[in-house]
């Protein structure tokens, strides 16, 4: 058995999915495979690039208790699967851990499958988004692991977050899409992603779906952390929307400018950047070639993503969109 799931980049709409909003992510053609053989009452993976094997038992009960780190991702998919036989097998992968890529959702897609899953892609996610928030214990959306299990080849996902549905967006030949590491590791096990998800419910509280406010309604609440979250949240909705038809229309100026808005709107309202992304950004954006760059993911670290036109930049990682995880041999 062979099975391969995408990381993702997500192109434009961030802190959004968790409140049933938009996001624009893609998978990346950087990849985790798990490769092995079912059998045994117990699932045991072995990985070149990670420390240690992990070893879960079919009736797995508490997976955030799991060691090494990764082992966790492994029991979390186990826990929600609950496949009848055991596995054996490698994992390997091409993506940098914690660098923002959501290797963490490649692994558990990936797993899951390996373990036999079988469903459609939005069931595949849900499963595996479900095991991430037993695994880590953060209360993460599903956009990542959507991106993983629904990508499709030279396109963004638009995906709506409350009606779960994915539109594919052509993303133009004469653009490419650079993932540029900030080198500061991210951690989105901290508090933080909680607070900022908690903060949204206080305003949903007030002014009812945030998919549904408007500017105006945010202004009602009084709370002024809570309100400038939920600005963030109504505003960044909107400039998905518009960077979906920008892009499909090839309108890269637009696409740049509704970047550079989103990542000031992270910045400020929803202050999940730092210092160190803020100046790659700015750096980014003052390079010639460059139409807009933005933090992309949970923030507090990890990378930028830039939109640019072919070979503008020296460094980075220039990513493809690529089609969603599958299962390549049994
Ligand atoms: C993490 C979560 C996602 C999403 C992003 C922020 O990657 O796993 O569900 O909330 O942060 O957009």
């Amino acid at each position: 058995m062979l099975a391969r799931a995408p990381g993702r980049v997500n192109l434009i709409g961030d802190h959004t999915d968790y409140t049933g909003g938009l996001v624009l992510p893609m998978a990346v053609d950087l990849a985790t495979t798990v490769e092995g053989t079912a059998g045994g009452d117990q699932v045991r993976l072995t990985s070149e690039n990670l420390e240690g094997p992990a070893v879960v038992p079919l009736d797995v009960a508490e997976p955030s208790a799991y060691q090494p780190a990764w082992a966790r991702y492994v029991a979390g998919v186990v826990a929600v699967v609950r496949p009848a036989r055991g596995f054996t097998g490698q994992v390997a992968t091409t993506l940098p851990v914690g660098a923002g890529l959501s290797s963490s959702a490649a692994l558990e897609v990936a797993v899951a499958l390996a373990l036999g899953f079988q469903g459609s892609a939005l069931e595949l996610a849900l499963a595996c988004q479900r095991a991430e928030q037993l695994a880590s214990g953060v209360p993460c959306g599903v956009m990542d692991q959507l991106a993983s299990a629904a990508g499709v080849a030279g396109h963004a996902l638009l995906i709506d977050c409350t009606a779960l549905t994915v539109t594919p967006v052509p993303i133009p030949e004469d653009v490419e899409v650079v993932v540029v590491p900030s080198g500061e590791v991210r951690q989105l096990a901290g508090s933080a992603y909680a607070d900022r998800r908690a903060q949204c419910e206080t305003a949903i509280a007030v002014i009812g779906p945030l998919t549904e406010a408007t500017l105006e309604d945010v202004a009602r609440v009084r709370d002024p952390v809570a309100r400038a979250r939920a600005r963030h949240v109504v505003s960044e909705n909107q400039r998905v929307r518009r960077m979906a038809t920008a892009l499909a229309e090839g309108d890269l100026e637009t696409c740049g400018s509704l970047m550079a808005a989103s990542h000031e709107s992270l910045r400020t309202d929803f202050e999940v950047s730092t210092p160190r992304l803020d100046a790659l950004v700015t750096e980014l954006m003052a390079t010639p070639g460059v139409y807009g760059a933005r933090l992309t993911g949970a923030g507090f670290g990890g990378c930028v993503v830039a939109l640019t036109m072919p070979g503008a930049l020296g460094g980075g990682w220039p990513v493809r969109a690529v089609g969603g995880a599958q299962v390549e041999a049994s």
